[in-house]
């Protein structure tokens, strides 16, 4: 049976397309009170006006998931606007197409910053104030390419293998106090991510024409209400979901 989380304070980080998107709505749809954060604030205010129109409870803050300070203005907003925090989803990240010797090597910082170092300050920060409480769950976006680095994105696979393996560290550090640290790794999901990492349009479409329909954002958006919603003796630590047809990574 699953564990109502209506009332509860969640932020969903990369709000403003795709994944977050969705996991922002559906959580609220769940009756939580979301927090959607990204850098386009306009983005964020259509967000917030859908969820209200829908009867949901959504605030935005816009920041830049690969900067501290900023991360910690949003876990603070947060706060007061919620009265407390219970689940963050640890969503903003972005692609890069090519491997080591392939990928523009004037993206490799910026995508580390965001994808791993941006990632774990958020974790960090949230993780000591669920360990404060003794309860509450961070739900981080690896992905398949994570789990079996992919031809055609090896270095970002890297960046999110990496994250995995801090998530993964952080499950360790903090379930005997209460707090749950999941990772979801899903296959190809249709959004803004694939013109963003510089994928062509003619090999995506080379890779749905073989692997049939994607993901769509809120397939990833109902495993992590379920991930969520589970009662607190039970923590679905991993997850990987990928389109049907989707063979490899
Ligand atoms: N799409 C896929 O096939 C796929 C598969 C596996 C895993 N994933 C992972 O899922 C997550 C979401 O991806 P998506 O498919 O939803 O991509 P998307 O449609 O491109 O959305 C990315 C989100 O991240 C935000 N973002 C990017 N840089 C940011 C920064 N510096 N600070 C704050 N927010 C930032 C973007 O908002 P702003 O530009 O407004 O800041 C946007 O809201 C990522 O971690 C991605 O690696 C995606």
């Amino acid at each position: 049976m699953n564990t109502s989380i209506k009332g509860k304070t969640a932020i969903v980080t990369g709000a403003s397309a795709g994944i977050g998107w969705a996991i922002a709505e559906d959580l609220a749809a769940a009756g939580a009170k979301v927090v959607v954060s990204a850098r386009r604030k306009e983005r964020l205010a259509s967000l917030v006006a859908k969820i209200a129109g829908g009867g949901g409870t959504a605030m935005a803050v816009a920041a830049d998931a690969g900067d501290t300070k900023q991360t910690d203005e949003l876990i603070k907003k947060t706060q007061n606007w919620g009265g407390g925090l219970d689940i963050v989803v640890v969503n903003a990240g972005r692609g890069l197409s090519g491997g080591i010797l392939s990928s523009d090597q004037g993206q490799w910082e910026s995508m580390y910053r965001l994808n791993v170092l941006g990632a774990a300050y958020l974790m960090r920060r949230a993780g000591e104030i669920l360990c404060q409480q003794g309860k509450g769950d961070i739900v981080v976006l690896g992905s398949v390419s994570g789990h079996h680095i992919s031809p055609f994105s090896g270095f970002y696979g890297s960046s999110k293998w990496a994250i995995a393996g801090a998530a993964e560290a952080m499950r360790r550090e903090v379930c005997g106090k209460g707090v749950r640290v999941s990772i979801i790794k899903p296959g190809i999901v249709t959004s803004e991510f694939q013109a963003a990492a510089g994928y062509d349009a003619e090999s995506f479409g080379a890779w749905i024409k073989k692997w049939g329909q994607p993901l769509d954002p809120v397939d990833v958006a109902r495993a992590v209400t379920f991930i969520v919603s589970q009662p607190g003796h039970v923590h679905i630590n991993e997850m990987v979901l990928r389109p049907t047809g989707q063979d490899y990574p």
